[in-house]
């Protein structure tokens, strides 16, 4: 295995990082009597770890002693819980009423054939997060993606490969 393959590995696989790992029980042991325990355990490990891979899904399903199909569901049913780690780059897709309404189905479409992702996963590379977003307020300029820090308006899905390729291309 090459060096960057051990690293990529490595960075989806907190289970077997010691600090990541006593984190990852910690946030079981603490939640696991109460309520909704399972959704307060997910929330958790999100916010600590940035992601919740699915042998991470497993892992908690086994601690948890619920069937793994219901942490599996409730992964895939929220879309803030992400499965990878989050790339250097985000690419978001504002849902909101006006830019769904303009054409952010299309744009999505589109980036999963440029960037091999839909919304919620990382590209292989660990270069680039797509997600989903609500409205961020520059509805008169519907479909609107907001790549990083950037707000970009009446966006077409032709011109899409062009508006990512500054991003594919900037590694650093
Ligand atoms: S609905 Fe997308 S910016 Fe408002």
């Amino acid at each position: 295995m090459t060096t960057l393959q051990t690293d990529f590995v490595t960075k989806n696989n907190p289970l077997i990082i010691p600090e990541k790992k006593s984190l990852i029980d910690k946030i079981i042991t603490d939640n696991q009597d109460r309520p909704g325990a399972t959704m307060v355990v997910l929330n958790e490990i999100q916010s600590a770890i940035g992601f919740i891979s699915e042998e991470m899904q497993n892992y908690v399903a086994l601690k948890l002693q619920v069937p793994v199909s219901r942490v599996h569901g409730v992964v895939s049913f929220y879309s803030f819980f992400t499965t990878s780690p989050r790339g250097k780059h985000t690419v978001k897709f504002c849902m909101g009423t006006a830019c769904y309404v303009g054409g952010t189905s299309a744009l999505i479409e589109k980036t999963k054939q440029v960037l091999g992702v839909e919304p919620g996963q990382t590209t292989k590379d660990g270069n680039i997060t797509v997600e989903v977003c609500r409205c961020v307020g520059a509805c008169s300029q519907a479909p609107v993606i907001v790549i990083d820090e950037d707000v970009i308006g009446r966006v077409k899905p032709n011109k899409l490969p062009q508006i990512l390729k500054p991003i594919q291309e900037i590694t650093g």
